[in-house]
């Protein structure tokens, strides 16, 4: 049986769980591939802490060249994340002649250029399914089972630990701070909590769902990001009274010839099905022309479950090895019906609008006035009752209007005497 060796650079949580797999599933691996998949080398900076898997001491290193520049190792699996030196090993494999498998969503979102190019031009590829949805197979969906479709929007929820705050505000009731210690004590969050909460781990997985789907690599700086930071719990009940759940979501959609990537708060009606994607859940809704509206859904982040997608790569690429061909992955074809990327400030959306004012007669007056003066027209107000502070919240629906003009109304309105707090105004998707 023929063997294909592997290279692990990243011995931390999920890579343990790659090990984990390929020990515990290795007959019935090589069962469905007829070959043996071999870990050959395990790199990490800490060689000693106590893994969840054992593993033979000769396996380990703390030196990647032992990997990198080994021509026994057919694959290396980039496990470390962050750009640097990821992004310095996986040129290096490449231009020795492996393929490579990461879940590495900040440096393929922002360097995948240069890496993919590298790989095409030397016969090699790069898989990166962990790197959105954990064990969700989103990325082999949209390159291999819906080949076909033209697709028209994206819309995901692809931050668990985003997703655990906002559903413990609604259903428990905590705070924001309280929901996002929780969410750390549990393990989800990056390193760093702010590229979940505020929208970068979901722009970069986008960038990859972009890039598959409408066959354009985006620049970070060309996605809006919004994170949920400044979602309070009165906006989360708020939104609830009035059949609405708030969810950070990830959007690649089509207006016209234009494409629109962003990443925002939004409030959607509590029946549709994103609504109920609840706690470290990912979601993924994809509108293709021809396979109709689907929904993927599971677990976003974990250690078995993103292992799980990162050994589909490792046999995907091992039966390429076998039988000694080079299919590009990233066959990717521009859906050259967008002309161009359209900036915020042209969107328009539905919004959720919060103000806190002062309780007193032609407040209200004053600001539909402002909101009127830009064409701005609203859909519903309440006015919540009066807080021992003579403050209250005005909580506004309005029809759908340009970011722009909302953005100059509210900065007008933010000026008023009466209005005590910035305004809030959350997106609403009519989906
Ligand atoms: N920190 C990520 C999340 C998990 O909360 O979804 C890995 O992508």
């Amino acid at each position: 049986m023929k063997k294909i060796n592997i290279g692990l650079i990243g011995f931390g949580n999920i890579g343990s769980g790659v090990v984990k797999i390929l020990r515990d599933k290795k007959a019935l691996l090589s069962e469905k591939t007829g070959l043996d998949i071999n870990i050959r080398k395990i790199c990490d900076q800490d060689i000693t802490s106590k893994r969840s898997v054992s593993v033979d001491k000769s396996l380990l290193t703390r030196n990647p060249k032992d990997i990198i520049e080994d021509p026994q190792i057919d694959i290396m699996v980039e496990l470390i994340g962050g750009i640097n030196p990821a992004r310095e090993f996986i040129a290096q494999a490449l231009k020795r002649g492996k393929n490579i498998v990461t879940a590495n969503k900040a440096l393929l979102a922002t360097h995948g250029q240069e890496l993919f190019l590298e790989a095409n031009g030397r016969g090699k590829n790069i898989y990166f399914e962990a790197s959105v949805g954990a064990g969700i197979p989103i990325i082999k969906s949209l390159r291999e089972g819906l080949v076909a479709n033209k697709f028209n929007s994206i819309l995901g929820i692809l931050n668990g630990t985003s997703n655990y705050i906002l559903s413990s505000m609604s259903k428990e009731k905590r705070t924001f701070s309280e929901a996002l210690k929780e969410a750390k004590n549990k393990g989800f969050a990056e390193k760093d909590p702010t590229l979940d909460i505020e929208g970068m781990d979901s722009a970069h997985k986008l960038i990859l769902l972009t890039y598959l789907s409408f066959g354009r690599l985006v620049n970070i700086e060309d996605v809006f990001i919004e994170g949920i930071s400044r979602i309070s719990l009165a906006d989360v009940n708020y939104a609830k009274e009035l059949g609405f759940e708030i969810k950070l979501l990830a959007i690649a959609q089509r207006e016209g010839e234009d494409l629109e990537v962003r990443v925002h708060p939004t409030l959607i009606p509590e029946d549709h099905l994103l609504a109920s994607v609840d706690s470290v859940f990912n979601a993924i809704y994809v509108e293709g022309d021809l396979a109709g509206d689907l929904l993927f859904y599971g677990p976003g982040a974990g250690q078995l479950s993103a292992a799980s997608a990162v050994v589909s790569d490792i046999v995907d690429l091992t039966k390429d090895i076998k039988a000694g061909l080079f299919r590009p992955m990233m066959n990717i074809v521009q859906d050259k019906s967008v002309k161009r990327l359209r900036r915020i400030d042209e969107s328009s959306s539905r919004y959720y609008i919060r103000f806190t004012a002062l309780d007193k007669p032609g407040v209200l007056a004053r600001i539909s006035g402002v909101l009127a003066k830009f064409g701005i027209s609203i859909a519903s107000v309440t006015q919540k009752e009066k807080s021992k502070s003579q403050l209250v919240p005005i909580v506004m629906l309005i029809y759908e209007a340009r970011e722009k003009d909302l953005r100059r109304a509210l900065n007008m309105i933010n000026r008023l005497e009466a209005i005590k707090e910035e305004p809030i105004a959350i997106r609403m998707e009519e989906v």
